[in-house]
């Protein structure tokens, strides 16, 4: 990983004062967390400490130009050297690697020319410490965070939240993935190490110059035959409506590098596949028809492995997978595809939408994996991974009625029963008690017109799905969705029903939840809800 962005330690703690005597002066927010964690509080010194800063930069992705980027560099500052390591091959942020009980610090450096904070998906952190937009950084300025890892072994990632700005900054190149391990996991015996690969799935468009080209910024202007208005209108007509239906780019990028080949040597393998796409959704499947064997979803380990013919991915969700290429000779190489589906999006909009180089529901080779060296080791996956807590729906605070959530569109803006963000607002539905359990119910009723899938995600709460109710026809996309395990996103199409179990258990104060097609959450499709005590 490039270093050269890093500033030196002397020069992050002379401007961090400022930063430190603010959070000193939050009183009551570290008050109430103390209530909650004595063990967030407490005061000895942290395991690890890593500075992490967010910076331009360059890369090379296409012959001539090098592409304008922005990117996350992470050192160790103390603890395990082992706690950080690059991204393979592209420019995405480095693997944070985590353990269960660790106690982190991590003093961010913003030096984007945007404000900019930084959020840790999937992970159970104090509000302070979660990464929520009204915490955002101005260019230039740190950020400490300081928190105990609570959650369990698990694919975690990490990205900006920055109010409205979100899709523009992980468009960029700022995500990365946070592994987190504990014991349970270690006992499993897992492929580890090099047998353990980050697999980042997003969608890219250059414009000229060989940059990359989001939503108004002039993606395709010199390129005819892109998208049902040609060059010129990607900015005007379509760009307005990728900024409402969401963005989809025309190429596949894996780990930050466009047409990935993955090597591999001919051993079992672990692979963590998180959709950081801005809005595109993936139908994976095996290019050989091998079934995929999953082992986790968002927020760990599932009970006993799955088979399934394909698996649906929404943006913000991940899947870990089992792949043993032990039988395969040098050379052999396996596809991952996108199998086709059934475009979710309906009316005007969705005709639009279905226009453009790499259209929602088209079929697609996301990445391709090569074996170039022999192994012997074989691994042996358990077919018993974990055990997780029951989801007792009787036990919840709201037994028998579901909180509401019905995903609307108002004014040509998405929203959450009709309302949009608030930064610091919650409304009297949005307050739930420390230490309940409830039953949310996401309701995705809109009109034909309006028909467009979302993945909704909750901040500080990893819970169970208790069902879907849809009309049962077929679409493809439908009949992949996995609803197994922990999650903290779930996909809820198109005239679906999603109820999720969601327990409140460590911390008060106020967490966002909001739809992670990064566009609609920037357009105001996030609300806050609020733990009290
Ligand atoms: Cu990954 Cu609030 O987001
Ligand atoms: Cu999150
Ligand atoms: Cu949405």
């Amino acid at each position: 990983m490039p270093q050269e962005h890093v500033t030196s330690r002397r020069e992050f703690l002379r401007r961090a004062t400022g930063a430190t005597a603010w959070l000193a002066g939050a009183g009551t927010l570290f008050d109430s967390v103390a209530t909650a964690s004595p063990a967030a509080s407490s005061k000895s010194a942290p395991d690890l400490v890593l500075a992490l800063t967010a910076s331009q930069s360059e890369t090379q992705i296409l012959p001539g130009k090098p592409t304008a980027v922005w990117r996350f560099a992470a050192r160790v500052l103390k603890g395990d050297g082992a706690s950080v390591k690059p991204s393979p091959g592209g420019y995405l942020g480095p693997t944070l690697h985590l353990k269960k009980g660790q106690r982190v610090r991590i003093e961010f450096d913003n030096q984007l020319p945007d404000p900019a904070i930084v959020h840790w998906h999937g992970l159970h952190l104090p509000e302070a410490m979660d990464g929520h937009p009204r915490y955002a950084v101005g260019p230039g300025k740190p950020y400490v965070y300081e928190f105990e890892v609570i959650n369990r072994a698990g694919s975690y990632w990490y990205h900006p939240h920055t109010h409205g700005i979100t899709g523009r900054q992980i468009y960029r190149g700022l995500a990365g993935m946070l592994l987190v391990s504990d014991e349970e996991e270690q006992g499993l015996r897992l492929p580890q190490g090099e047998s353990d690969l980050p697999i980042v799935l997003q969608d890219r468009t250059f414009g000229r110059d060989n940059q990359l080209a989001y939503i108004s910024e002039g993606g395709d202007g010199d390129r005819a035959g892109s998208g049902m208005m040609g060059g010129s209108m990607r900015g005007g007509m379509m760009g307005m409506m990728s900024e409402m239906m969401g963005f989809l780019g025309d190429e596949i990028f894996v780990n930050g590098r466009r047409n990935a080949v993955l090597p591999v040597a001919s051993r079992a393998y672990r692979l963590r596949l998180l959709n950081a796409s801005n809005s595109r959704i993936y139908r994976l499947a095996w290019g050989d028809g091998t079934p995929l064997t999953i082992i986790a979803t968002d927020g760990g380990l599932l009970e006993r492995p799955e088979r399934r013919a394909a698996v649906t991915l929404a943006p913000g969700e991940r899947i870990d997978l089992f792949a043993d290429f032990s039988d395969k000779p040098v050379g052999a190489t396996l596809v991952m595809r996108s199998l086709a589906f059934e475009n979710p999006m309906g009316g005007m909009m969705g005709g639009m939408m279905r226009q453009g180089k790499l259209p929602s529901g088209a079929a697609f080779d996301v990445f391709r994996i090569r074996v170039d060296h022999r192994d012997g080791r074989s691994a042996r996956l358990p077919e018993r991974l974990s055990a997780l807590p029951p989801s007792k729906e009787k036990e919840t605070l709201n037994f028998g009625s579901p909180r509401p959530f019905r995903l609307t569109m108002g004014m040509m803006r998405w929203g959450i029963n009709g309302r949009t963000f608030d930064m610091d607002g919650v409304a009297d539905d949005e307050i739930v008690k420390l230490g309940t359990s409830e039953v949310w119910e996401f309701a995705n009723d809109a009109s034909r017109m309006m028909a467009m899938p979302h993945s909704m995600h909750l901040h500080g709460a990893q819970f169970r799905v208790l069902g879907r109710t849809s009309s049962g026809r077929r679409t493809g996309l439908r009949e992949s969705i996995l609803d197994a395990g922990l999650k903290d996103t779930v996909l809820v199409l198109p005239g679906e029903r999603v109820k999720i179990l969601a327990p409140f258990s460590r911390y008060v104060g106020l967490f966002p939840y909001h739809c992670h097609m990064l566009e609609h959450g920037d357009a105001g499709m996030m609300r806050n809800y609020a733990v009290r005590a």
